[in-house]
């Protein structure tokens, strides 16, 4: 589900200028130890504990401004990487000082060392592999990593699990290579272990550990012009939105799909009109764009907008030609429990096609996993907090201009 891929431009008015992907937007950065807002320090002054950290996340550019990466520290002593932070997967995934360019982990990627690591623990060695249905990118595609489960010291903002379980990764499929040397880590933020006990994600682990003065996580992800994304461990950082945050029951409680996050919505608007289409889906910190659960889903909403909106690959991919989409009013609402989140009409355009010259794809892909995925199109202007023991999502209006 959540988490990577390609893809080029966004925004009706970068077209003109960006025509390729470009790497200006990318920063590193380093997690400093814990830096708290306002919100936090008012919370904080009550505990003893360390209890939230705040990590600042860069928009991961590369023509989405849909996608934010920040830091992670694995190991004793800590070799620190870049992650995308993904509430749309279960499993914490890093390339491993095993994975060769041969088999998708380039000569410039930073790998994880388990030699190098005094608390690596090699407890289970059990192999895995994890699919990605819509990468995250813009582009849709079916990628897996694959590899051994282990466990070590892993610490996100200063906060520490010892024996967390790290999928090591030592061969990936080559839809990841354009990323690999930008972020490695992919940290799977579900709420739960799998029914089979396998894939225990951090979150849980945060909790039991006593990390979090709060069992939530916390995302703060708005376009790159407004900057300052961040991830907050534990708390709520008040700052960062307008209003009340409006809490969201999960639509189921139990099986696999229970371990991410998940609600109904009970309509989706057009242009203020409805379409009366109705399902669940997962809220994707690491899923770029949104995903129908098949292109024939993708078309019924894309026949409200326009009659020239066409499937131009198989694999999901709609557009439309780049000269008439920024034209084009598609005001998407999803309405869950009785609000709209919006997707306004300028973010329809995820940017050039490639192979397709002068078509632009637009938001909504086609899948094939049987449920609606609302990735970072959406959650870009939402103040978004995850409650791993209730599973609740709250949702609030982000600050768009700081
Ligand atoms: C290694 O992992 C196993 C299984 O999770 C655990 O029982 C054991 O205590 C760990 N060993 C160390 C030294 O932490
Ligand atoms: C979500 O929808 C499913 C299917 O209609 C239903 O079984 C479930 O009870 C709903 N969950 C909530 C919280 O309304
Ligand atoms: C469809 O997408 C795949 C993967 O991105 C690509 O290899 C293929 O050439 C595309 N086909 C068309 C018709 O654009
Ligand atoms: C992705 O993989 C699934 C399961 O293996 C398959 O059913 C589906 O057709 C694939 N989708 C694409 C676009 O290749």
């Amino acid at each position: 589900m959540g988490a990577i891929l390609y893809t080029v431009v966004t925004s009706c008015l970068l077209l003109s200028t960006i025509a390729a992907p470009n790497h200006h937007g990318y920063q590193k950065i380093h997690v400093k130890a814990i830096q708290r807002s306002d919100g936090i320090q008012k919370i904080n002054r009550h505990s003893h504990k360390s209890g939230a950290a705040q990590v600042p996340l860069v928009d991961f550019f590369k023509g989405t401004d849909l996608q934010w990466i920040g830091n992670v520290e694995i190991g004793s002593p800590p070799q620190t990487f870049s992650a995308v932070f993904d509430t749309g997967s279960p499993t914490f995934l890093i390339p491993s000082a095993d994975c060769t360019p041969a088999n998708g982990c380039a000569k410039d990627v930073s790998k994880f060392n388990p030699s190098r690591s005094r608390t690596f623990n090699l407890s289970s060695n059990t192999p895995f592999e994890f699919s990605f249905f819509t990468g995250g990118g813009v582009t849709p595609g079916n990628e897996s990593q694959s590899g051994f489960l282990n466990t070590d010291r892993v610490s996100i903002g200063g906060l520490t699990v010892d024996n967390q379980e790290i999928g090591l990764v030592d061969s990936a499929t080559p839809g990841f290579a354009p990323f690999l040397k930008h972020f490695q880590a992919v940290i799977g933020l579900g709420s739960a272990a799998d029914l089979d006990g396998a894939r225990n994600p951090i979150l849980p682990a945060l909790v039991a550990a006593g990390e979090l003065l709060e069992p939530i996580v916390s995302f703060y992800i708005p376009p790159r012009s407004t900057g300052h994304a961040e991830l907050t461990l534990g708390a709520i950082d008040h700052s960062k939105f307008v209003g009340d945050i409006h809490y969201i029951r999960p639509a189921v409680t139990d099986g696999l799909l229970a371990s991410i996050w998940n609600v109904n919505f009970t309509n989706i608007f057009v242009n203020g009109r409805p379409t009366g289409v109705a399902n669940f889906a997962v809220l994707d910190t690491g899923t770029s764009n949104i995903v129908a659960p098949s292109n024939d889903d993708a078309a019924a909403i894309y026949k409200h907008i326009s009659i020239d909106i066409k499937l131009l690959n198989e694999t999901g991919v709609f557009g439309i030609a780049c000269e008439r989409i920024c034209e084009l009013p598609a005001t998407l609402d999803f309405e869950i429990e009785g609000r709209k989140y919006t997707i306004p009409s300028r973010d329809f355009n995820a940017g050039p096609i490639e192979g397709h010259p002068g078509m632009c794809q637009t938001v909504i892909n086609g899948g094939d996993v049987g449920f609606w995925i609302l990735g970072g199109s959406l959650l870009k202007h939402y103040y978004s907090t995850f409650n791993v023991e209730t599973k609740v999502v709250g949702l609030a209006k982000a600050v768009e201009e700081l």
